[in-house]
């Protein structure tokens, strides 16, 4: 059995729990539309409903819809405009083609009619603000209890899903060679953003979020997508945290660069091996809260040991000061979503883990297990705006903050595979790859 065969047969008895505990009989999952501007005709880049995806890896083919019935073949309703306003209708043969029954419709009163008095029954997941998907009558419109489930289920990646990420991590890494590449050339931040894009072949909308690329002090910026059209007159240091897809799946990198030797390069190389530290600390059964209170620990040993903080690791973070320079979470799951869905569930009931208000940014509270696959991203940045709330304090060395402020800040992001015995590294792996 292939490798597709086996994820949409997961994919379908996933469904067909989810359904029967649930009590619905049947579930349409709409595509999704692009959304149009207001008072404009111009439509916003689209993206396609994660949970169809899940099923077909067709990420571009908007009003498509796939109804499935427990114990009967899913029906994908692959929309084809066909008129002289857009490129002709093709549907490339696929291997998915073979485990579904294919409508290609031009309408989607083709879909109502066809599904009957069966759409009534159906849960429908997806979004529904345009008509005539608004005025559908259907069972349930996006449940809860339905979304759960799949939602809890969805963190055990498929062996398929795996060989996706893979790729998309091959991709997303042969760019960011061409990003750093940009970065020692001393481009601007567009520049380098346009040779990140231009590696693969990709437009700004494929990737799966926007691009941070940040030179010296933005990289202290967590979000920063402004991309600067000068380069500056001196590029000392670079983060970029970019991504790419393959087949609707996701890859999210990060990586920071130092031009010249010195602290920050050191702090790089300390950053490196403190993540690298953290990786040999992922097992089944461990907790991944208890990986991200350990990161914390590792990096208050950063702060004392490069004297930002002064005192011993264990009092910096029993006093709250790693959040000042750490403050995001140690990373998520990933998959058909960058962000992948399903962190805070404790069971595929909808219970969920208590968040801890010292960490609010934690996306993840489960346990670890096999297959599972998620990032690990430990960072540690010069963010005035939290320092603000430490001016004063006698451990913080504000000279050496002062010394570091030029730089930003310092990610490493890589993506895991959770294995019985052994974990894989995506991200790395595929560095290694093309440095070959
Ligand atoms: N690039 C988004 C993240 O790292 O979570
Ligand atoms: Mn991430
Ligand atoms: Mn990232």
């Amino acid at each position: 059995m292939s490798s597709y065969a086996a994820h949409i047969a997961t994919v379908q008895a996933r469904f067909d729990q989810a359904l029967a505990a649930t009590h619905y009989e049947a579930v349409l999952v709409y595509a999704g539309q692009p959304r149009v501007a207001f008072l404009d005709d111009n439509p916003a880049p689209y993206k396609v409903n994660p949970l169809f995806k899940y099923w077909i890896p067709v990420t571009d083919s908007p009003k498509s819809a796939i109804y499935y019935e427990p114990g009967r073949k899913p029906v994908v309703f692959l929309f084809q405009a066909r008129d002289f306003w857009h490129a002709p209708v093709s549907v490339p043969a696929a291997e998915w083609q073979e485990h579904v029954e294919l409508v290609v419709i031009d309408d989607l009163q083709k879909l109502t009619s066809y599904l009957g008095d069966k759409l009534a029954k159906a849960a429908f997941i997806g979004e529904d603000f345009a008509e005539p998907v608004a005025s559908w009558q259907v069972a349930a419109r996006n449940p809860q209890a339905l979304l759960d489930h799949l939602h809890y289920h969805r963190a055990a990646k498929t062996t398929w899903e795996i060989e996706n990420l893979r790729v998309a991590n091959l991709r997303a890494a042969t760019a960011h060679l061409a990003a750093r590449d940009a970065f020692w050339a001393g481009k601007s931040e567009l520049e380098i953003h346009a040779a990140y894009l231009a590696a693969i072949n990709a437009r700004e909308t494929e990737l799966p979020y926007n691009s941070i690329v940040g030179l010296n002090e933005h990289g202290a910026i967590l979000h920063y997508d402004v991309y600067e059209t000068e380069a500056p007159a001196a590029s000392r240091s670079f983060l970029i945290d970019a991504g790419a897809t393959y087949r609707g799946y996701c890859a999210d990198i990060t990586r920071t660069y130092a031009r010249e030797s010195g602290l920050f390069a050191d702090l790089v190389s300390a950053m490196d091996a403190a993540q690298q530290q953290l990786l040999t600390e992922i097992k089944p059964g461990v907790n991944y809260y208890d990986l991200h209170i350990s990161q914390h620990l590792k990096v208050a040993g950063l702060l004392s040991d490069f004297d930002i903080v002064r005192g011993n690791p264990e009092d910096i973070y029993a006093q709250g000061f790693t959040i000042a320079f750490f403050p995001h979470g140690l990373g998520h799951f990933i998959g058909l979503q960058v962000h992948d869905v399903g962190g805070f569930l404790q069971n595929d009931r909808g219970e969920l883990y208590p968040r801890d208000e010292r960490h609010p940014f934690l996306r993840l509270l489960r346990p670890i297990e096999p297959q599972q696959v998620f990032t690990i991203e430990p960072g540690l940045y010069i963010i005035d705006q939290l320092l603000e709330a430490h001016v004063g304090e006698q451990a913080f060395n504000w000279q050496r903050i002062d010394e570091l402020r030029p730089f930003g800040g310092v990610r490493i992001e890589d993506s895991i595979v959770v294995g019985t015995d052994s974990n894989e590294n995506l991200t790395r792996d595929a560095f290694a790859k093309l440095e070959d």
